[in-house]
């Protein structure tokens, strides 16, 4: 079975193909290298102990999509990652996003819809759901408009999906909407690599603690929340590349799949951004040093899953917990800045 994985040397994606390859999966990445290093493929292979393909390819190259199809014509399903998604950036330079995340997505339909069967799994996001009226939100809450291009690129992606989906009963997607991926494989082999300054929270944590950054700013404790901090929901990344496994093998073995299917992929527990500090500092042995700001444009006050629908029909639960996964990414961190 071979498996195409796009943005598969990132940092979602890489733990993923780890996961296929331990499976005895033949995995195929394609990546622009925009936002992930070819180190990191040398870093897979010494994890998984097995190397995958590599084509360096912007899926933004219809051409070069269409050869590569060509080339590799035993495809038999795609994880489908390579996207921008810093929210941030995609609310300054809303064209990037949508050309970047939308136009590939269509020309990777295109392919798909040429195979006499083809199975996808779409990498999504909570966002969709921005500030939800009932929590935990569950997969049939409302879309609501999303805080920024980046979420909306996302909101687009899966009615593309669902669109094609409809038409072309060959196809079959499942959009995983991830709720805040945080932590790093045990071997400290991979992880998340921000370019620049860190936007998310865990990794200006740890790059606060390693002394990289002088301080992290805490963006708000005026919510209405227990402790005032915004609440999330944070799933150890290596739980969520098994979920993708699990969704994809829900679509390999099962003929009667419905065409298009969501699926919240979180803990189902809400941490705030102090307890996410005060576990980190337990995790360090060390304090952090932050400060309270003003809170951020965009951001809401809280997010967590119900995630009922994955355990009952992909039988996907998360078993790693906030600490595992906050330890796994300082462990990470100092292997990274002891390697630079
Ligand atoms: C988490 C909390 C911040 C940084 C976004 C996307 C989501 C996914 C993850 C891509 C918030 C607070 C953060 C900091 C802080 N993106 N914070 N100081 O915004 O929940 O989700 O990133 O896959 O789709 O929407 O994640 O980590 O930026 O913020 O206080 O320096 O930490 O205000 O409450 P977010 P985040």
């Amino acid at each position: 079975m071979k498996i195409l994985v796009t943005g598969g040397l990132g940092y979602i994606g890489s733990h993923v193909v780890v996961d296929l390859l331990a499976k005895d999966y033949e995995v195929v990445i394609i990546d622009n290298l925009a936002n992930a290093s070819i180190d990191v493929l040398e870093n897979i292979e010494k994890i998984a102990h097995k190397k995958p393909m590599f084509e360096e390819l912007d899926v933004r190259d219809k051409a070069g999509l269409q050869s590569f199809f060509k080339k590799h014509q035993d495809i038999t399903g795609v994880i489908h990652f390579a996207a921008s998604k810093a929210v941030g950036e995609s609310v300054e330079n809303p064209l990037l996003y949508y050309e970047n995340n939308l136009n590939s997505l269509v020309y990777l339909l295109q392919e798909l819809e040429k195979m006499p069967q083809a199975r996808l799994i779409f990498s999504s996001s909570c966002t969709v759901y921005g500030q939800a009226d009932v929590l935990p939100v569950t997969e049939d809450a409302p879309v609501k408009t999303a805080e920024s291009p980046y979420g909306n690129t996302k909101q687009i992606g899966e009615e593309i999906i669902q669109d094609v989906c409809k038409v072309r009963p060959a196809m079959k997607a499942i959009a995983l909407r991830y709720f805040n991926p945080i932590g790093a494989h045990e071997s400290a082999l991979i992880g998340e690599l921000p370019l620049g300054t860190p936007q998310n929270l865990v990794p200006y944590i740890t790059q606060t603690a390693i002394g990289l950054r002088e301080q992290l700013s805490v963006y708000g404790d005026d919510y209405n929340t227990a402790d005032g901090t915004a609440v999330r929901d944070y799933i150890h990344v290596v739980d969520l590349a098994a979920a993708h496994v699990v969704a994809l093998e829900r679509l390999l073995k099962l003929d009667d799949a419905p065409n298009f299917e969501t699926f919240n992929i979180g803990t189902g527990k809400g941490s705030s951004v102090l307890e996410v500090i005060t576990t980190f500092e337990k995790v360090s042995n060390a304090p952090l040093n932050y400060k309270i700001v003003g809170r951020r444009e965009g951001d809401i006050t809280a997010a967590y899953a119900n995630t009922d629908k994955a355990a009952t029909v992909l039988g996907w639960k998360s078993k790693l917990t906030l600490e595992e996964a906050l330890a796994s990414s300082w462990k990470w961190e100092q292997q990274v800045r002891n390697s630079k």
